[in-house]
């Protein structure tokens, strides 16, 4: 790649026109539990937190009827820092001078102009529409002379809240190579091997960390198959991707033997979203947010279309390996990621843990440098998908600099479509595996209490 594309596709402020490509979609911003002063005690008198996304610095607040706005930092009469507004339940009021905005960014006050002054009907603090999905504050920071898409009806956000989690955590370093780290399929037979393989009986759907420790659905020679052994003995997936509307399903097949045959199908959501499954009832979300050009934030959401999440058990989980109020990991280049070269030997492929394998990805993300330098690296078969997501990326870049629409979900039609989009995770008749998934994925919809029987799968 060449040095003048990397930049393309990894500049993300607000004249960079890959910025302004992103900016076309529902982005997330901040979890709803942000707000709740049992996480966040400063949170109960005064719900209001500074946010940089795509390089911008904003304010987001929540008023007294729980309505969440999101404000430019900067005051609109002078500029001064609105995240130290004074908090007045119904908008944010600025220590400088006093001027008033709400949510909408609209003007309620200008008490240092004369009695009768009009001047505030002339005023707007720069905002960004926001909606709340699935316990996560997603923002529209598109053009202020168009409107933002319909929010998109993936399954994640159509699950009722029992069914439903949201957690987030940063990383240092670009939004690209967090979401290339995400899509690649051939890195879980690495990165995140176990040496070992635990007692299926000890795995629960709620074990949020424990992810390819679930057994891969269907059997070989009767016996059930923990994901991470099938992933540690076939270790050269044949790795294939189909465009969709929204962006690609990708299929990654390992040849077990004659007759069966490992099938793994994930999803990209253009521009920077995957979903995967966990288990056979459980699948994860994952958005990438850039904060800037070196900073990301991930947005997992676990979806359950069997029993209830014991979001709870699952937030402490997570909490045990990020620091609140900024979901800052305690693993990072300043502690070598928890490096153990024992462990390396004895536990795991990569030596950094069995509990939490978030830290594996962070490690692969963050350790290429805050922008990847994709001059000098050397691609392979196994890269077909990352060179294909690229294409579509730059394309979309050149497409929308040219006025062409954006692909995906920033169009409402697409957004309204049902697509799931699906994901499995199995053993499979090698000869049937096409028609195995989908029967997979019908049985998981038809057991789905929640899922509307009329919703289509692409
Ligand atoms: S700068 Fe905010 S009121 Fe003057
Ligand atoms: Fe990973």
């Amino acid at each position: 790649m060449k040095a003048q594309q990397n930049a393309l596709l990894t500049q993300v402020g607000p004249q960079s026109a890959c910025g302004q490509l992103l900016r076309l979609y529902w982005q997330p911003i901040a979890l709803v539990d942000e707000f709740d002063p049992r996480l966040d005690p400063k949170m109960q008198d005064r719900p209001v937190k500074s946010v940089r996304v795509f390089g911008e610095d904003l304010v987001l607040f929540k008023n007294q009827a729980g309505q969440f706005g999101l404000l430019d930092k900067h005051c609109a009469h002078r500029g001064v820092d609105l995240s130290f507004a004074r908090y007045e339940g119904n908008g944010l009021r600025c220590p400088f001078h006093g001027w008033k905005f709400d949510v909408s960014g609209t003007c309620l006050d200008t008490p240092a102009e004369p009695t009768g002054s009009r001047l505030k009907e002339h005023v707007t603090q720069r905002h960004y529409p926001v909606i709340e999905k699935a316990g996560v504050i997603f923002a529209w920071m598109g053009p202020a002379n168009q409107t933002p898409p319909d929010f998109p009806k993936f399954d994640c956000f159509e699950a009722p809240t029992s069914h439903s989690f949201a957690f987030k955590g940063r990383w240092n370093a670009n939004w690209l190579q967090a979401f290339e780290v995400g899509i690649d399929p051939a890195h879980p037979s690495f990165l995140h091997r176990f040496l070992n393989d635990e007692d299926l009986q000890n795995i629960g759907d709620n074990d949020a960390g424990k992810q390819f420790r679930s057994a891969s659905a269907g059997e070989i020679g009767g016996q059930k198959w923990p994901m991470t052994k099938i992933m540690r003995e076939f270790c050269q997936p044949s790795i294939s991707f189909e465009s969709k509307p929204y962006g690609m399903e990708i299929t990654s097949l390992r040849r077990m033997n004659e007759s069966l045959t490992h099938v793994r199908v994930t999803q990209s959501i253009f521009p920077a979203t995957f979903v995967i499954p966990l288990s056979e009832s459980l699948t994860i979300t994952q958005f990438h947010v850039p904060v800037d050009d070196e900073h990301t934030y991930w947005y997992s959401f676990f979806t359950s279309f069997d029993k209830p999440l014991n979001k709870e058990a699952m937030r402490e989980q997570r909490l045990q390996f990020i620091s609140l109020p900024d979901y800052i990991p305690k693993s990072g280049a300043h502690n070598r990621w928890g490096f153990n070269a024992k462990e390396q030997v004895e536990q795991t492929y990569l030596g950094m843990g069995e509990e939490d394998i978030n830290v594996h990805d962070q490690w692969a993300v963050e350790s290429m440098g805050a922008i990847q330098d994709r001059t000098q690296e050397h691609l392979g078969t196994s890269d077909v998908l990352i060179m294909a997501n690229r294409r579509v990326l730059l394309k979309a870049i050149e497409d929308s600099q040219n006025g062409a629409p954006a692909p995906g979900v920033s169009s409402s039609s697409i957004a309204n479509m049902r697509f799931g989009p699906d994901t499995v995770d199995g053993v499979a008749p090698t000869e049937q595996w096409s028609d195995w998934w989908r029967a997979q994925v019908q049985r998981k919809q038809e057991a789905c209490k929640w899922l509307d029987p009329s919703s289509a799968t692409s």
